[in-house]
C-alpha cells in the first residue's frame, strides 16, 4: 500500500505564512478575502475560489495548489530494482529511510535510518546485501533514530553533511562524491528545512534517485525551520533541475519524481 500524501492544504498554506510572515489578517488583506474565510481555509476549509486567491499572494501555483485541496492526485507506485523504502511510525507520524543497492554487487547504501530500522535491517539481511554505510538527510531525530541500530547490525561508516553540526558519524562537506559497487552517489546541500540538509542524487541504477529527506515532499515541501527562503530556493535548484525521471525518495508521504512535482507541487509547478 502507497503511502499517504504527507501534507494537506492547509499545511502548504500554513508552511508558506509561517515562511513569509503572514498572519491570517495580513493574508486575508493582500489577498482581498475575509479573515474567518483564511482562518477556516489554515484550518483545511478548501473552496477553490479563496486558494485561487491565497496562491499568487503566497508565490504558490493556483492550479497545484487546488489539485492539492482536492485531495485526488497521487503519484505513480516506484517500482525500482535496487531501490526500498522502509516507513515506521513516530509520534503521530511516519518516516522513512531507504536502503539503495548495486543490483550485480550487492553492495548497498542506507539512507537514514527512521524511527525504527527493524523491518530495514533483516530486508538487508534476507537480501544479503553488503551494507557500506549510512548517509543521513539530516539530523532531525525521527530520521536519525534507529541508527545505532544499523550499526550494531552491520558495523558500518555513518556520514553527515558537515553543517548539521552532529556530534556523531563522520561529516563531509556538500559535493562530495561517494560510490556503491558501480552507483555514484552526488551530495547536494539542500537547506533551509534543516541547517546543512542534504540531498543525495545515485546515479547507476534504471532511473536516478533523488534521496531528499525533508527539502521536498510529493505536492509539499517540510517547513523552513532555518530558512524558508533558502529552503525554497535550494530544493529549487538541486532537485527541481534534475531530469524529469528521477524518484523522489522523501522523508515523509509517498515517493514522488521529479516530472511530477513540476506539475503538481505548488512551491515549484511552473517555475521549473
Ligand atoms: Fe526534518
Amino acid at each position: 500500500m502507497q503511502i499517504p500524501i504527507e501534507d494537506f492544504y492547509e499545511d502548504v498554506l500554513a508552511k508558506t505564512a509561517k515562511g513569509l510572515g503572514f498572519s491570517a489578517s495580513s493574508l486575508a488583506e493582500r489577498a482581498g478575502l475575509d479573515r474567518d474565510a483564511v482562518r477556516e481555509a489554515l484550518r483545511g476549509n478548501f473552496v477553490e475560489e479563496e486558494a485561487r486567491k491565497l496562491a499568487p499572494v503566497l508565490s504558490l501555483d493556483s492550479d497545484a495548489l487546488v489539485l492539492l485541496g482536492q485531495s485526488i492526485w497521487r503519484p505513480q507506485v516506484v517500482e525500482l530494482d535496487g531501490l526500498a523504502l522502509f516507513n515506521s511510525a513516530f509520534a503521530d507520524m511516519t518516516v522513512n529511510a531507504f536502503v539503495v543497492w548495486d543490483p550485480s554487487t550487492r553492495e548497498a547504501a542506507i539512507f537514514d535510518s527512521g524511527a525504527d530500522a527493524s523491518e530495514l535491517i533483516t530486508f538487508v539481511q534476507n537480501e544479503s546485501l553488503k551494507v557500506k554505510g549510512v548517509w543521513v538527510t539530516h539530523t532531525h531525530r525521527d530520521h536519525i533514530e534507529d541508527i545505532p541500530a544499523i550499526v550494531r547490525a552491520f558495523d558500518c561508516p555513518v556520514y553527515v553533511g558537515e553543517k548539521e553540526l552532529a556530534n556523531f558519524g563522520t561529516s563531509f562537506p556538500a559535493g562530495k562524491q561517494f560510490s556503491i559497487g558501480s552507483l555514484s552517489i552526488e551530495s547536494r546541500l539542500t537547506w533551509g528545512h534543516a541547517r546543512g540538509g542534504i540531498t543525495y542524487v545515485v546515479s547507476g541504477l534504471e532511473k536516478p534517485i533523488a534521496v531528499v529527506g525533508d527539502a521536498l515532499f510529493a505536492q509539499s515541501m517540510g517547513g523552513g525551520m532555518v530558512s524558508f527562503k533558502d529552503a525554497l530556493e535550494t530544493s529549487g535548484q538541486e532537485i527541481m533541475t534534475l531530469p524529469d525521471e528521477t524518484v523522489i525518495c522523501t522523508g515523509h508521504g509517498p515517493m514522488s519524481s521529479v516530472g511530477e512535482e513540476k506539475k503538481v507541487n505548488p512551491f515549484f509547478a511552473g517555475k521549473f
